[in-house]
């Protein structure tokens, strides 16, 4: 997969480059990354790229022409156009696996007061937000997106199980997880994690999770689509947590 980033600051983002997962999916060629310097498709020897929006109002605009040249500097047959911004819909989990499956990502990142308007009508795909709150510019929703992206490509996590078992996977939180020692200053792991018993492990997992969800993010349960096992658990949960014999 490759993504190609246009910024007004290059430098920001090709420091992703070195680290971690990132840093693994590309030297792995698993993914190419790309950053282009809006300014290199500027108006004049100035270097200038934005200016006042028409009809008045504060700050300055992206301009038109750098944005739209910057674009066509990298777009294909097979190029989706992404503008980071606080009016697009929310990112989450599944719209990571649905940008994963796409040959080529562009992601247009704006700066000052936003980006003239004809670029969003003309040339953007979609619109993509990384929460109701606004950031100075799209660079970090980009490096969001290109971590989230990273790490689902085919072979650049050690086994599937690294993400099908975490949190959003399914619509729910993971459950809590533990490592050693077993005891510390008198904080035990669940004797259960212990047992080597695997069909218990899994039950108790489950019903954890849906602790987790339950406490931490009701709201997600609205949208899963629960089987009976799990029906069954939520109901105990909501009743007060009492032992239904699951496990
Ligand atoms: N640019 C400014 N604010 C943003 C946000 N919340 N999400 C994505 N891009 C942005």
């Amino acid at each position: 997969m490759k993504i190609s980033v246009l910024t007004l600051f290059p430098d920001f983002i090709e420091n992703i480059k070195d680290f971690s997962i990132v840093g693994r999916a590309i030297s792995e060629n698993r993914l190419a990354l790309e950053c282009i310097d809006i300014r290199d498709f500027a108006i004049n020897k100035y270097l200038q790229v934005d200016d006042y929006p028409y009809g008045g109002g504060p700050g300055m605009l992206m301009q038109i022409k750098p944005i739209v040249e910057a674009i066509e500097s990298v777009k294909t047959e097979n190029s989706k156009v992404y503008y980071m911004s606080p009016q697009g819909k929310v990112l989450n989990q599944k719209k990571l696996n649905e940008l994963k499956n796409e040959e080529h990502i562009i992601l247009l990142n704006g700066h000052y007061e936003g980006i003239d308007n004809r670029v969003i009508e003309n040339y953007v795909d979609e619109e993509i937000s990384i929460g109701d709150y606004v950031l100075t510019g799209g660079e970090l929703a980009s490096m969001v997106i290109i971590d989230g992206v990273s790490r689902l490509l085919d072979g650049v996590l050690a086994s599937e199980d690294s993400f099908t078992d975490e949190s959003h996977y399914n619509g729910l939180l993971e459950h809590p997880q533990y490592t050693r020692p077993r005891e510390y200053r008198g904080l035990a792991v669940p004797d259960i994690l212990l047992s080597g018993d695997h069909e218990k492990i899994r039950k108790y997992r489950l019903k954890e999770s849906l602790r987790n969800t339950l406490n931490k993010r009701p709201d997600l349960l609205k949208n899963k689509k629960l089987n009976e096992e799990e029906k069954k658990i939520l109901k105990d949960l909501l009743e007060g947590g009492k032992d239904n014999g699951l496990y």
